[in-house]
C-alpha cells in the first residue's frame, strides 16, 4: 500500500501580512539577528521562540575558528529555552536570515540538525510548533508543525 506524506504550507509575499500579534515575533527573531557572532561566513541567522506564558526566547548563530564549534540560532534559542524553562512550551518560532550566502528570494530553511532538534522540542512537549520561515526579501513560510519540516525524522515520541 502506498501513503502520501502531504505537505502543508501557507506563503505570505511578507511577513507583515502576519497576523499583528506576530508582527513583534518577527521583530524580536531580526534584534536577535543583528547580535550574531558570524564573522566566518557573514550570514547572520535570528531565531525567537514564543513561550507559552507569551514570553520570548532569543537565539543566534555564533561561529568559531574551529568550525565544527559554532551552533545555529535555532539549537541556541531552542537549547536555551530548555534549559532555562524546561516546563515551558514552544508555541511558534520564527527564524529570519540575512547575508550574501543565499539570494534574498531564496527560502530560509533551517539545517537538518536543527530540524532534528526541533522535531525533539516538538515530541517533548506534545505540542505542535509553528514556524515562520521569513525570507530576506520578506516573503514568508508557515508550517503548523515540524513534521513539515522533517517527516520521518528519528526519534521516540514521548507519553
Ligand atoms: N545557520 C543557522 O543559524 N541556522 C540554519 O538553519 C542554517 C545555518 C548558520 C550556521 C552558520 O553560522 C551560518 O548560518 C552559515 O551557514
Amino acid at each position: 500500500m502506498k501513503e502520501r506524506f502531504e505537505f502543508n504550507y501557507d506563503l505570505l509575499s511578507n511577513w507583515k501580512e502576519l497576523p499583528i500579534e506576530e508582527h513583534v515575533l518577527v521583530e524580536q527573531a531580526y534584534a536577535a539577528m543583528e547580535n550574531a557572532y558570524a564573522p566566518y561566513s557573514e550570514f547572520k541567522v535570528g531565531a525567537c521562540a514564543k513561550m507559552d506564558d507569551g514570553s520570548f526566547v532569543l537565539g543566534n548563530n555564533q561561529e568559531n575558528a574551529a568550525f565544527p564549534s559554532g551552533i545555529c540560532a535555532e539549537r541556541v534559542a531552542l537549547f536555551y529555552a530548555g534549559a532555562n524553562f524546561p516546563n515551558k512550551k514552544v508555541i511558534t518560532l520564527c527564524i529570519v536570515a540575512k547575508g550574501d550566502l543565499m539570494p534574498a528570494s531564496q527560502l530560509l530553511s533551517p539545517c537538518g540538525g536543527c530540524r532534528q532538534v526541533m522535531l525533539e522540542s516538538e515530541n517533548r512537549q506534545k505540542q505542535p510548533i509553528r514556524v515562520l520561515l521569513v525570507n530576506q526579501d520578506g516573503r514568508t513560510m508557515i508550517l503548523d508543525s515540524v513534521i513539515q519540516l522533517l517527516p520521518f525524522g528519528f526519534g521516540r515520541i514521548f507519553d
